[in-house]
């Protein structure tokens, strides 16, 4: 009797299998009701009305009117992939985050590349700095960098950053994206010169993403067991080596291929080419930020290579295009507060104000649970008394307590993770003339490095090509007020560069200086 039973068990098995398979291929409605009919609506007649009752035409029409979220109010356009970091040097010295405590560790990622103006549908292609946002999910909690191709940008105030991306957007009357907007703001601060070098050579059109660089920006900061802090800057060093259009090629990219850049990291990776990025750090003791003749909390600023060199830290790869671009790229949600024990921040005003504003956008956005969508998710579950809202998918704490201090759960703090305290002995102020005082004012020697020492004749030419091109655009009442004031900047950064632009122009030097001698 005993096979006997077996067999039927094993049939019976089967059978239950195979109608949980039929079930699992039934087109249904989101609650589980079978559609009988899915491309021919309910109607009174063969020729309609239709019925309201139709509840199935309704879900379909409805759902379909729901698919769109509001676009990243900057950096809308992006693309995606996943991949692994792999530690190559030992930085325990600096660092005691888990993820970097061992030479061959390997940490999966998911990083967004994106342009910064444009809605989600514009081109690759455009001039502007490009967003490079690695999301480490590691052992230890997700680390979040939320970087750029570029290793400094256009302000070092979080309070001018809503002003400063309207000028990146559309005119409020024309609906034209403005360079007389553009060029007003910039003209008006002269901090944003370095990133305005930048952008204007042909670093400002990489060819897709993979040929260009990814930096931190910011100063961050490192702690190493010993409860030692130093300052940091993360760089991603291509792999792939450095490839830019020019203004003119970028021009055809746009008119050929909107989404070249998409197009090339699918079409890599998918064939199995990965592309890799050297991850690097300069580091800075506190006794040597004290000494530096600038703020190196200062966004507009980098820090010497010479003074502090690049040290390798390991080598991020590109693998796997994820399998779903809504599901994953546009509702990834990167933020800069997002850090590992071993890794921390710094007073940079602008990291502070990124700190508040990301995690603020994502609730927007996504909603107040947007950490619980998977690509967001940290890799093991997350405790804490945190409840309720929109979209609460992860069980919401189940049964257990949902305050803190209680008799119940074995939920506690851990105060190995705290970080060294920081001195700060300054006044606190508004100080009005942010962009001034000891080591804040140079707007100009580090652009100047940039054009004289780093460019050759090519990047040099193709920069004012590219300048002069843009300015061009400048309209209205005030075009001769902005040109010659950005003019200005250009001529502190280096006569040549001023001249240049002046030349391409058009414009009479020597009638604006006795303009404004005689004024
Ligand atoms: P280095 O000669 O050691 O480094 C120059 C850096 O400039 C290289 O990292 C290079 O990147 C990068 N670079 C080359 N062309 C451009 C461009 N058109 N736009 C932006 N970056 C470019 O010099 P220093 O460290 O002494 O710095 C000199 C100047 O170089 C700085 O004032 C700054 O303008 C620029 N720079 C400095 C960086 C830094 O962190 N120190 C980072 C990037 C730029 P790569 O090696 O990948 O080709
Ligand atoms: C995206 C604000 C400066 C890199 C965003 C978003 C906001 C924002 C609100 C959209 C977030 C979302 O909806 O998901 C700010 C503010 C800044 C600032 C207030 C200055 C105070 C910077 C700087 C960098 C940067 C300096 C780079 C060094 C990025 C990137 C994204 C982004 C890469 C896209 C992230 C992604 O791929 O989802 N920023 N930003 N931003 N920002 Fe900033």
């Amino acid at each position: 009797g005993r096979p006997k039973n077996h067999i039927i068990f094993l049939i019976l098995n089967i059978a239950y299998i195979m109608s949980k398979k039929e079930q699992n291929h039934k087109l249904r409605s989101a609650s589980g009701r079978p559609y009988t009919n899915h491309e021919n609506s309910k109607s009174a007649g063969r020729r309609g009305p239709l019925l309201l009752e139709d509840y199935i035409l309704h879900e379909k029409l409805a759902h379909f009117n729901r698919e769109r979220i509001p676009e990243r109010v900057v950096h809308a356009k992006g693309s995606g992939a996943f991949g692994t970091f792999t530690v190559t040097q030992d930085v325990s010295k600096y660092s005691r985050a888990k993820f970097l405590n061992q030479i061959g560790k390997e940490t999966k990622v998911f990083l967004r590349f994106s342009t910064v103006g444009g809605e989600k549908g514009s081109a690759d292609s455009e001039r502007d700095p490009r967003g490079f946002a690695v999301k480490f999910y590691t052992e230890d909690g997700n680390f979040d960098m939320v970087g750029n191709n570029t290793p400094v940008f256009f302000i070092k105030d979080p309070k001018k950053f809503p002003d400063f991306i309207h000028t990146q957007k559309r005119d409020p009357k024309t609906n034209l994206k403005s360079p007389t907007m553009m060029w007003d703001f910039w003209s008006l601060n002269p901090e944003s010169l370095h990133q305005v070098l930048i952008l204007f050579s042909d670093r400002g059109t990489p060819y897709g993403y993979r040929h260009m660089n990814g930096y931190g920006s910011h100063t961050f900061s490192m702690v190493n067991a010993d409860n030692e802090r130093v300052w940091v800057k993360f760089h991603f060093k291509t792999l792939q080596g450095i490839k830019n259009m020019t203004g003119a090629e970028a021009d055809q990219m746009r008119a050929k291929d909107m989404d070249f850049s998409q197009r090339d990291l699918v079409e890599a990776i998918e064939s199995g080419n990965f592309p890799k990025w050297r991850f690097m750090i300069q580091t800075m003791t506190d006794e040597q930020a004290q000494a530096l003749p600038f703020n190196p909390f200062d966004l507009s600023k980098v820090w010497s290579h010479k003074d502090f060199p690049l040290q390798e830290v390991g080598i991020l790869e590109l693998n796997q295009i994820p399998r779903n671009y809504f599901a994953t790229v546009e509702q990834s949600a990167f933020a800069p507060a997002h850090i590992v024990d071993g890794i921390g921040y710094s007073p940079d005003k602008m990291l502070q104000g990124r700190l508040l504003s990301y995690p603020d956008a994502h609730r927007y956005r996504l909603g107040a649970n947007y950490e619980q969508i998977p690509v967001n998710r940290c890799p093991f579950a997350v405790k804490n008394y945190q409840r309720d809202g929109l979209m609460r998918v992860d069980g919401n704490g189940e049964e257990g307590p949902n305050y803190y201090p209680n008799s119940f759960d074995d939920i506690y703090e851990d105060a190995s993770y705290t970080e060294p305290a920081e001195e700060i002995k300054d006044p606190v102020a508004d100080f009005f003339d942010r962009n001034e005082g000891p080591g804040e004012n140079d707007h100009f020697s580090q652009p100047a490095a940039l054009f004289n020492e780093v460019m050759n004749d090519y990047d040099r030419h193709n920069l004012v090509a590219n300048i002069v091109g843009a300015m061009q655009g400048i309209a209205g009442p005030k075009r001769e007020t902005i040109i010659n004031r950005q003019l200005c900047h250009f001529f502190r950064v280096d006569p040549k560069l001023g001249a240049a632009v002046a030349q391409g122009l058009e414009v009479d030097v020597e009638a604006v200086m006795a303009s404004l001698k005689h004024e």
